[in-house]
């Protein structure tokens, strides 16, 4: 059992200081937002993640979980530190920093002890040297510590389950005393035997962009095909199953559709990109990536005019789904904020409905034109644009859609209704990278 300190209670930082608290640790999750702390405090969740309710409350209950913004007692309670502030994408597609080295300094004016560092917020190869430089600098020669790269693999949607039952710890770091404490941090995981992979620490804080970059990579490729497919007359979903089942590639990543969004992938891409080019290297398969990723929400608008026209001006479109994949109420790069500013530009009106990404779209698009159900969605619209994967839209009434749908409209961003069902519904449907069938 550690006594453990998470600096930064988003979505990474709360996952994982309730999933280290499950592990037996004692954690105090902190954040500089008084409101979300307080709500924590309050009992409530800050953002949507299924399970996360209930193993924070477990979790409190036991003693083992706290939340608070008041550093000082945080820091003199803890012998872990584990940094999980944002990294957000700066204007010239670096990572901003700003957060990590606040946080870095904040540290460094309070630690008296030997503490361990771990950073696990995504970060380029150099930062923990750099933090571990302010550290030193501001807490002194005399105060040990040591730094842990510990990069974060966990998906939204299904965080916990990520976190418990990881594919691999990845742990960056140089010393014995700090390599026996994170071992007891993730003592559970070692004693089920979960990869453990211990390297430098630049490789680890590489390994987290590499990894990010390559699925990003398979999305952007499969989705190039899919557009192939489109003018040659194959179907990708053949194609991807084919390919998938080759051990060698795997069938995960491979779903044609309007592309990756989020708040990592887009974001770490380009900082890869742009760490390359700091390097003189221009690391064209990833920019590729982007560039590829970068067309899809416009070729899902010009799917709608092959069905609605090019004139899209007074065509009210049902948009099904904000957040940038189901499970989530994350809508950062969602594909349907960018579709739903096309639309915009081109004279259509939307009227969206999501099923707990509405307030956070919201945020991004005050004026937002928001149903209060399915149905509800579709009745006012003469388009359907199916944009997230939820699976109560893979249950449509499709009959019902025909009555409602003024135009019979449905453009399928992520295939998954097929053009036979739809057809037969009485609709008109396209979707991504598909022929039509008999
Ligand atoms: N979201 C994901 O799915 C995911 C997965 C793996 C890795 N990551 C990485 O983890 C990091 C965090 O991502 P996130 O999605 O959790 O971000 P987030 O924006 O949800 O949360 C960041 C939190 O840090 C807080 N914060 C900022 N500066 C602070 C400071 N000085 N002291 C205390 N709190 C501070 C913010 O108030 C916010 O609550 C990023 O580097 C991201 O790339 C994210």
């Amino acid at each position: 059992m550690t006594r453990t300190l998470v600096i930064g209670t988003g979505y990474v930082g709360l996952v994982s200081g309730a999933c280290m608290a499950d592990f037996g640790n004692k954690v105090i999750c902190l954040d500089i937002d008084k409101n979300k702390i307080d709500a924590l405090n309050d009992g409530e969740i800050p953002f949507y993640e299924p399970g996360l309710k209930n193993l924070v409350a477990r979790n409190r209950d036991a003693g083992r979980l706290s939340f608070t913004t008041d550093l000082d007692l945080a820091i003199k309670d803890s012998q872990v530190i584990v940094i999980a502030v944002g990294t957000p994408e700066r204007e010239d597609g670096s990572a901003n920093l700003d957060y990590i080295f606040q946080a870095a300094g904040e540290i460094g004016e309070r630690i008296h002890g030997y503490h361990v560092i771990v950073q696990k917020s995504t970060v380029p190869v150099g930062t923990n040297a750099k933090i571990r430089k302010i550290i030193s600098e501001k807490a002194g020669p005399d105060v040990e510590f040591d730094m842990v790269s510990n990069p974060e693999f966990l998906r939204e949607g299904s965080a916990i389950g990520d976190f418990l039952r990881p594919d691999r710890v990845v742990l960056g770091l140089d010393s014995d005393k700090s390599k026996r404490i994170m071992q007891e941090v993730y003592r559970p995981l070692f004693l089920n035997e979960t990869p453990m992979m211990f390297t430098d620490i630049a490789s680890a804080e590489m390994l987290k962009y590499a990894a990010n970059a390559f699925l990003a990579t398979k999305i952007s490729f499969i989705n190039e095909v899919a557009e192939l497919c489109e003018l040659v007359g194959a179907d990708v979903q053949f194609v991807a199953r084919g390919m998938g089942l080759d051990g060698r590639i795997g069938p995960k990543f491979l779903h044609a559709g309007v592309g990756f969004g989020g708040s990592c992938f887009p974001k770490d891409t380009k900082a890869l990109v742009h760490t390359g080019e700091d390097m003189n290297l221009p690391m064209g398969v990833v920019k590729s990536a982007i560039e590829a990723n970068e067309r899809q929400p416009g070729r899902a608008v010009t799917k709608l005019k092959q069905l609605a026209g090019d004139d899209l001006t007074g065509l009210r479109v049902a948009i099904l789904g904000l957040s940038f994949k189901p499970n989530t109420d994350d809508v950062r790069e969602a594909p349907a904020i960018k579709i739903i500013k096309q639309l915009r530009a081109e004279g259509a009106s939307e009227i969206a409905y999501d099923p707990v990404a509405m307030p956070n779209a919201q945020l991004e698009l005050p004026d937002l034109n928001l149903a209060t159900g399915i149905y509800e969605c579709i009745t006012a619209a003469d388009a359907l644009m199916i944009v997230t994967e939820w699976n109560e839209f893979r249950v449509l009434d499709l009959n019902r859609v025909e009555k409602l749908l003024a135009r019979n409209v449905v453009v399928d961003c992520r295939n998954i209704f097929n053009d036979k069902l739809m057809r037969e519904a009485g609709l008109k449907y396209v979707s991504f990278g598909r022929v039509e069938t008999e």
